[in-house]
This record gives structure tokens, sequence and C-alpha cells, in this order.
């Protein structure tokens, strides 16, 4: 063999384990970027949701098995008589709306199904009149209206 042609076996084995490698890094590489802006574009997004005028709105959670419809019949039938459209006719600043629920601490299911189980104040309880579903519906109801600001 002579000196060229070993050279050139030489560089022929370093590209065979080079190339493969390179194919694989450049892939690796292009599926990092791919997911970066993919990443980027969805804060992006989110980022000009939250900022909107629209998502200003509170967004409380509701229990995710809570029947809404169930909950606006208890919620007529219980509890309009004081808190008629999210208001509070006894105590004005106690009322369903996003901002007192969450001045009051009554902005979680946890604490507004607490409050209609055992009363509060001058409201009374509720707990041997309405069973747990009920309570859970009516609670995540209060919770969905403020979301939409009783609108
Ligand atoms: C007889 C009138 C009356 C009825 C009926 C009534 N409430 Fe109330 N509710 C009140 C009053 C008064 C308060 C303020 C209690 C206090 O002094 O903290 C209140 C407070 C609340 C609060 C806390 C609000 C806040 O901003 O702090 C929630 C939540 C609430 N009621 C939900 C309900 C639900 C749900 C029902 C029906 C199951 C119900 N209420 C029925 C009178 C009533």
């Amino acid at each position: 063999m002579s000196k060229i042609t070993t050279m050139q076996t030489v560089l022929q084995l370093v590209r065979g384990i080079r190339d493969p490698w390179q194919k694989l890094l450049q892939r690796g590489y292009r599926q990092l970027t791919t997911k970066l802006i993919a990443t980027i574009v969805l804060a992006v997004i989110c980022g000009g949701l939250i900022g909107s005028p629209s998502a200003i709105a509170a967004e409380f959670a509701i229990a995710p098995d809570a029947d809404l419809v169930n909950g606006a019949a208890v919620f007529e039938a219980t509890c309009a008589g004081c808190h008629v459209n999210g208001g509070n006719i006894l105590r004005r600043g106690k009322n369903l709306k996003a901002r007192a629920l969450a001045r009051n601490q009554a902005d979680s299911l946890e604490a507004i199904s607490a409050i209609v189980m055992n009363g509060q104040g001058i409201m009374s309880a509720y707990g041997d009149r309405l069973s747990a579903d009920e309570i859970r519906d009516v609670a995540s109801y209060v919770l969905d209206r403020a979301n939409s600001d009783w609108k």
C-alpha cells in the first residue's frame, strides 16, 4: 500500500466515525431548537392572555365534578334571597363578587363550603339542610359566577 492510499483509508475511517455523530448532533440541535421556539411562542401567547383585559377577571377553580345546573338551583332556592345577583342585602361588603371574596378570604371552594356548612355572622348554617353534593355544587356555582362577574 502506498502512503497516499493509507492516508485515504485513514481519512475515510475518520469520516466514517465523525459523520454519523455529526448527523445525530445536528438532529438533536434541530429538535432542541424546535422545542425552544415552541416554548417561547407558548410563553408569549400565555403572557398576552394574562396581560389582556379579558383575562384580568378572576379565575377561581371550581370542583371538577360540580353540577353547575344543580348549583344554580340550590342558589336560587337557598341563597338568592340575600345574595341576589351576587350581592348581599344584609352586609353589602360581604358580597359574592370576586373582589369581595378575595378580600374576605372566601375565594376558594373550601372557604365557601365552610361558610355554607357552618354559617358566618348573621348568615345561618346550611350544613343540616344541604347535602355535601349540594354544597359542592352551590360553592362551585358561586365561584363560577364570580369568574364572570355575575354577568
Ligand atoms: C339570610 C340571608 C343569607 C342567606 C339566605 C345566605 N347568606 Fe351568605 N351571607 C349572608 C351574610 C349576612 C353574610 C356576611 C356574614 C358575615 O358577617 O361575615 C354572608 C356571607 C356569605 C359569604 C362570604 C362572602 C364574603 O364576601 O365574605 C358567602 C360565600 C356566602 N354568604 C354564600 C352563601 C351561599 C352559597 C348561600 C346559600 C347556600 C348563602 N350565602 C345564603 C347572608 C345570607
